[in-house]
């Protein structure tokens, strides 16, 4: 199946583009043009006018993201469009607006909304019509910071770890930041509403989510050299005692260019862990927690992969992304204001 895909990626050349996130499996990994984090695969898509077809292998979100920022003539793929996010799905545009015309009862005008580019295109285009952005685990600190240079409170949505880590960073208390809970409609918070700055929605990832604050304090203490690296996905307790946190790219940079014989503990994605550790033998890589696996990521596979680029080549199109124009329109300003302030 890999010769024919390599087969196929020749005779299409650059009509063809395979992108593929850092959480792919290594056979994906091996066959793709370019692999990135989600600020570096939506700057990639977005320059890239050449190809007539990108196959995107990774999750829903990002794929409407490559089909939001590229010309119409272009034309998105995923080998298995059931390959979604549940962080992503926690947050849908009716929950969003019914939100919204609460938090703005009680706050007024003094609010932006910047989500999670793990979102669905619809929440992105929310933000795009009420001023506000989109981050990444790579640009968060810096959009946030825009954020609170734009209006008084940031309502953040839809990763209420990712929002409460960086809200932390530029200083603010935890105390400072309230919870708003879709299913229940309410705003989680003890205490004088004035002085709430950051406004979390209810959403996490469960792959990061689920890394338990317990471990990584026994591997500290067993192990005083390890060096713990995670993703700002986690939660707050473990990503604020972590030596390091940041994006999937951040994560890869910074044990590519650490000393030989180092040693990681590794709270992210398990593709992604394996493959550093097998890559880097000379350090000693962990994963914190064995479990942390996205049974999303792992859908895309060298067969579906080789059918829809066989499908191409008779013509046919399948797993189309096709990002409706009016929601498209909205979402790319939210987009594109990101992207400006990421350079
Ligand atoms: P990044 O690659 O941008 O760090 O995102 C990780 C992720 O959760 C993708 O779903
Ligand atoms: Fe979504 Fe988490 Fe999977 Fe990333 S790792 S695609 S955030 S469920």
């Amino acid at each position: 199946m890999i010769n024919r895909i390599i087969e196929i990626k020749k005779e299409l050349g650059d009509d063809l583009l395979i992108l593929a996130h850092h959480y792919q499996t290594d056979e994906i990994v091996g066959v793709a043009d370019f692999v990135g984090d989600s600020l570096k695969l939506a700057q990639y898509a977005e320059k890239n006018k050449s190809a007539k077809y990108i196959v995107f292998c990774g999750v829903h979100f990002m794929a409407e993201t490559a089909d939001i920022l590229t010309d119409d003539s272009q034309i998105i793929i995923m080998p298995d469009n059931n390959a979604g996010c549940d962080m992503a799905n926690m947050a849908d545009i009716l929950q969003t607006e019914k939100a919204w015309k609460k938090l703005t009862q009680i706050f007024g005008n003094n609010i932006i909304p910047i989500t999670y580019v793990n979102s669905k295109a619809s929440v992105k285009a929310f933000c795009g019509r009420h001023e506000g952005t989109v981050v990444t685990s790579s640009n968060a600190l810096k959009i946030v910071e825009w954020g609170f240079n734009q209006k008084e409170k940031i309502f953040f949505l839809p990763d209420q770890n990712l929002g409460r880590n960086t809200a932390a960073d530029l200083g603010i208390k935890l105390d400072e930041m309230a919870v708003w809970n879709p299913i229940a409609e309410t705003l989680e918070y003890d205490g004088d509403i004035s002085n709430i700055k950051v406004i979390l929605w209810k959403g996490y990832c469960y792959v990061h989510h689920n890394i338990d604050v317990k471990k990584v304090m026994a591997l500290k203490k067993n192990f005083p050299d390890v060096k713990i690296i995670v993703h700002p996905e986690c939660q707050y307790e473990v990503a604020s005692i972590a030596d390091f946190k940041g994006s999937t790219e951040y994560i890869i940079n910074q044990i590519e260019n650490s000393g030989k014989g180092s040693f990681w503990a590794v709270g992210t994605e398990f593709n992604l862990v394996r493959r550093l550790k097998e890559k880097y033998s000379d350090k000693n890589i962990e994963i914190i927690d064995k479990e942390s696996k996205c049974k999303d990521m792992s859908l895309t596979s060298a067969k579906n992969l080789l059918r829809v680029l066989e499908g191409i080549l008779r013509g046919e199109i399948m797993n189309k992304v096709n990002v409706e124009k009016s929601i498209a329109k909205d979402a790319k300003k939210a987009l594109d204001t990101m992207l400006s302030l990421s350079i």
